[in-house]
Formats: C-alpha cells, structure tokens, sequence
C-alpha cells in the first residue's frame, strides 16, 4: 500500500510546484535502490502537491558519477516511469556536486549539468571542510552560473551568522533549505539553524532531498507540523521559477 492511502495529506507544497533536490535515480549513490522505491517516494511527493521533480544525483568521490551514463540511466529510467500514473513530471536530470579539494583538483570544472537558468547544487562535507571554495564560486560564476548550496542548516562547522555564511550570501551563494530538516529529521541544530536561515530572507528554495521510504514518510509527517504549515504560509521561494 502506498504511503499516503490511508491518510491522504493536503497537498500544501503545491505553493512549491517543483522540487529541485532529490536522488531517486535508482542505484547511483545513498537514494532509492530500485525503480519501486522512486515510484513510491515519486506518488508521496505528488500527494503532498509537487507537479514537476528533477533529479539531482551526488557527484562526489564517494559516488564517482560519469555525466554521460548519468543521462543516460535517466532516459531509461523516465520511459520507465512514463508506464506510471499520478507521478509528478520527471523535469530533468541535474547534480548535487561536492565542492570539496578534490573537485578543486578535477579537469574541466563546468563538467556539469545545471538546472534551468544555469542553476548549480552543490554540497559541502557534512563533516569538515578545510575552506569555503571561494575560487570555485568565482570561476562558476565568471561562466554564468549561479551557485546553489544544498541545506546550509546541515554543517555544523557553520552557523547562521558566522562570516563564512554572510560572506557567502554578499557573493551571491543562493541557499537551499532542507524541508525534512524543518521538521528535525536531522535533529534540533540543523531545525533551528533551517528555520533562522529563512526567517533572515535568505533562503530561495526548499527541496526535498529524498533518498527513500524513510523520507518520505517524514515528508507526510512535516506536512502535519504547525509552525512548518505558517512558515510556508509567510513565506515564498523561487521553486516554482524551475
Ligand atoms: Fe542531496
């Protein structure tokens, strides 16, 4: 039975209409495992309201991703998901990459694909980072793009008002926030930090980061959160721009 039948949520995040963060390309990194469990998560995201999806699988050294097999398990996998009803449209295949030393260190740094508006989402080390890659926003952003960071509430070696975050937005680094992070799905700190984040207006899109069934079912329960239901209600974000 799929997650929502029982309790058909109220599609509040329609005010979105795109998600623009999440990794249901079967078997490329930590997201869903086989196509079952995109469909699953894919009927989920639609109850709670989004029309239009784009995958953005990890590039990074854990997940040493090629761009042209990338495309193409994204082709098969979209005629695939084509045989499906009451999906959200499958938009397009993008990135989350990991600006990290060794990307730094890689040929050719605009091998990439971008979502629409030459938008790019990227990631730091949950971990540690030694630095901000401020060389590689500058060379992205001399070729046109703009930089996207994925859930800034996520690294705890950043606080919402350390420099390395102000510097980041007075450079013109768009933020992401995680929506499951506004539940606590990451717990108190990352919660906290989400919700600061955009009550100081900088924060231009949520996304989903869905991974699999353990999401999304904590998508349907941060459908039910008040103070999440008034922040969507006070808010705006330029999803709905992809
Ligand atoms: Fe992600």
């Amino acid at each position: 039975m799929s997650l929502f039948k029982r309790n058909r949520p109220s599609p509040l995040l329609n005010v979105l209409e795109t998600d623009m963060h999440c990794h249901l390309l079967p078997n490329v990194d930590d997201g869903s495992r086989d196509i079952t469990e995109t469909v699953s998560c894919l009927q989920t995201m639609a109850a709670a309201g989004f029309k239009k999806v784009y995958f953005t699988p990890h590039f990074q050294a854990n997940y040493p991703n090629e761009e042209e097999d990338i495309h193409n398990r994204f082709q098969q996998l979209k005629k695939e998901l084509a045989k499906y009803d009451g999906l959200p449209e499958i938009a397009g295949i993008s990135g989350e990459y990991r600006f990290d030393a060794q990307y730094i260190r890689r040929p050719g740094i605009d091998n990439v694909t971008p979502l629409p508006g030459k938008l790019l989402l990227c990631e730091f080390s949950l971990h540690s980072q030694s630095k901000i890659p401020h060389d590689l926003f500058k060379g992205f952003q001399e070729l046109q793009y703009t930089i996207v960071l994925a859930h800034p509430e996520r690294y705890p070696y950043l606080g919402p008002f350390s420099p390395e975050i102000k510097k980041m937005k007075e450079f013109g680094i768009l933020f992401q926030v995680n929506i499951l992070s506004l539940n606590g799905f990451y717990g108190q700190v990352a919660m906290d930090k989400g919700y600061t984040y955009i009550e100081n207006n900088w924060v231009e899109y949520l996304g989903t980061d869905m991974h699999n069934t353990n999401y999304a079912q904590e998508l349907l329960r941060t459908l039910e959160n008040r103070t999440f239901k008034k922040m969507l209600e006070k808010h705006t974000f330029r999803n709905n721009t992809l």
